[in-house]
């Protein structure tokens, strides 16, 4: 089956769980349709079935996979989709957060007017080696916050890989 796997990311995590879910469908006969919506990929594919990806910063998804969820409102509705939602929240189990997370995805997908089949949050990472100054700062506030021990130069990673492939197989199974 072809399965359309578009995302958005800021520091380079969600691209690298995009590639990730591209291989593992691979790995099980499908073809995965790798779609970087941010670097001009407007048009959505003939697919079987979607995953779309994008991370939270400030409270919101990127906006390049807004407008492409907006753009292919009536053909994603119209197939088995899936939305991993990447932020530094779904790392941990602050109930509030994991609310904000919610409320995140529900505001996307009413603006958007696409349902999501399933909305799966995902742990992201640190990526101290691509913030600015500024940011460098308030994410190794936010870390010091969260308890964290970090390496303000190197990055921490949260995804869990096994949890993430389950998931994709289990969906392209679905959807297939
Ligand atoms: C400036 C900035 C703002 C962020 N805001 C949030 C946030 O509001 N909630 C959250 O859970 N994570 C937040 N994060 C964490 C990101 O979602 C996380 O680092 C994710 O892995 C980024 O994915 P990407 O590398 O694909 O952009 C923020 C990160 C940065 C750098």
């Amino acid at each position: 089956m072809d399965i359309l796997i578009a995302y958005a990311t800021t520091e380079g995590q969600t691209e690298k769980i995009a590639r990730f879910c591209a291989d593992r469908l691979a790995a099980r006969g499908h073809r995965p349709l790798l779609l970087h919506v941010e670097s001009g990929g407007e048009d959505m594919p003939e697919c079987g079935a979607a995953i779309l990806a994008a991370s939270v910063h400030v409270g919101k998804y990127q906006e390049a996979l807004e407008n492409f969820a907006l753009r292919h409102e009536l053909r994603l509705n119209a197939r088995p989709t899936v939305l991993l939602a990447v932020s530094l929240a779904a790392a941990g189990d602050d109930a509030e957060e994991w609310d904000d997370l919610a409320r995140i995805a529900d505001a996307f997908q009413a603006r958007s007017g696409w349902r999501a089949g399933r909305v799966v949050q995902v742990a992201g990472a640190f990526r101290f080696s691509k913030y600015d100054f500024f940011r460098r700062l308030a994410m190794r506030w936010i870390a010091h916050q969260k308890g964290q021990q970090v390496d303000p130069h190197g990055d921490r990673e949260y995804t869990d890989w096994d949890a993430l492939g389950a998931l994709i197989d289990d969906f392209a199974d679905h959807a297939a």
